[in-house]
């Protein structure tokens, strides 16, 4: 089984109006410790083989190129060259995603990019506490393409608070003209304690579904492959990585908040900066919560992540002897279908997910 590398950079600029992502704005006096509390955290894990390499956030673009440097470093010295991954991806934020970077970040061996732009409107990005215009979305994606990036990611929000369906669909047509080889259109979730939260937002769910039933067709019909929930690529595009949590394979998580998941234990670190700063300079564990998963948790939770791809799933003996009741129950209320040997989600459970999932965590219903 393949195993994944993910690091997490717990830094923005500013930290925006629905983000619960661990991130921390004005904090970038600290990177450069950081970036050796991650050195320290590496050569815990030093060897072990990983395929695919994720460096996520918070904003990794925000680190200068000699951190960027630094941070291959790392990588090369405590795993593998990047080029020897066979997915790399460097997760950035338009404003700083500048050319000079760019150019590190392929000496250095990285092979995707992952660029959140939510949305091609200004007004709507000024709403969600963006930093960045459509403006410099467009340069920074014209930078990358030229500085040798094939293969991109572009994030879309949908549902946005005053969003109408000819707005987000414009959004949408403007990014497909640019026909980035990967697109993830995600939903909004008013995440407690973000400040659309406390404002009291309300996300308008028919809107909303109208949104993602209309990037379904305009996708499909311009040759994207809908893979997963909230995932489109082109044909041979589709994220080695993120494929690797829904197959249930394990990964080793470096940083501040990173979760890993290596022999059924599944574990976290702090996501207090300071004190995983000083853990890592002290020789002290970074894991607050560490869990093995075992019986009907695990069978739960590997069905959870294999339904979010939409080909579906072959249940096992093992899965239909837990949540085989579950599972037809899901099959009459329309939420699942069965197609050849397979059940996978249906038109009707792709919008509703949720429900179907919540079957399949503790504590569970009685069947
Ligand atoms: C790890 S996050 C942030 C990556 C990067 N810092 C950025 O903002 O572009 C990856 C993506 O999750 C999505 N996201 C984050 N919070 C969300 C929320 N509350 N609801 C829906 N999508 C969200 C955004 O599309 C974002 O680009
Ligand atoms: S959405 Fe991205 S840029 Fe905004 S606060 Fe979250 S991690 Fe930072």
């Amino acid at each position: 089984m393949k195993r994944g590398l993910y690091i997490h950079i717990p830094f923005c600029k500013q930290k925006c109006n629905y983000c619960d992502f661990s991130s921390f704005a004005g904090q970038e006096q600290r990177i450069d410790t950081y970036l050796q509390a991650l050195g320290h955290e590496a050569a815990l894990h030093k060897e072990i083989v990983c395929q695919t390499l994720y460096v996520g956030g918070g904003t990794p673009s925000l680190l200068s190129a000699g951190q960027i440097e630094r941070l291959a470093k790392i990588i090369r010295k405590n795993f593998r060259p990047i080029p020897d991954f066979e997915e790399s991806t460097f997760e950035a934020n338009p404003e700083s995603l500048i050319p000079a970077k760019i150019a590190t970040l392929r000496k250095a061996g990285f092979n995707r990019l992952s660029i959140g732009l939510q949305s091609f409107h200004n007004d709507e990005l000024k709403t969600l506490g963006r930093v960045h215009t459509a403006e410099q979305f467009l340069q920074a994606y014209e930078a990358a393409r030229s500085g040798g990036f094939t293969n991109i990611n572009v994030d879309l929000m949908a549902g946005l608070p005053g969003q109408t369906l000819v707005k987000f669909t414009s959004s949408l047509k403007k990014l497909l003209d640019l026909r980035p080889p990967h697109i993830s259109v995600y939903g909004l979730q008013i995440e407690e304690g973000t400040p659309f939260f406390t404002q009291g937002i309300v996300c308008d769910q028919v809107l909303m579904r109208q949104m993602l039933e209309e990037t379904d067709k305009l996708l499909s019909e311009a040759g994207y492959h809908h893979y997963e929930i909230s995932n489109y690529a082109l044909p041979g595009y589709e994220a080695k990585h993120n494929l690797l949590y829904w197959q249930n394979a394990e990964y080793v998580g470096l940083g501040c908040a990173a979760v890993s998941y290596r022999g059924g234990v599944r574990s976290q670190n702090t996501s207090v900066l300071q004190e995983y700063i000083f853990d890592m300079e002290n020789g002290k564990t970074p894991i607050v919560f560490s869990e093995q998963l075992t019986g009907k948790a695990q069978v739960g939770e590997s069905l959870m992540l294999a339904f979010r791809q939409l080909d579906g799933v072959c249940l096992s003996a093992e899965q239909k002897k837990w949540f085989g009741t579950e599972i037809e129950r899901h099959i009459q209320n329309g939420l699942l279908t069965r197609v050849n040997k397979k059940v996978k989600l249906s038109t009707e459970g792709l919008y509703l997910a949720n429900e179907v999932f919540r079957s399949f965590v503790a504590p569970f219903e009685d069947a």
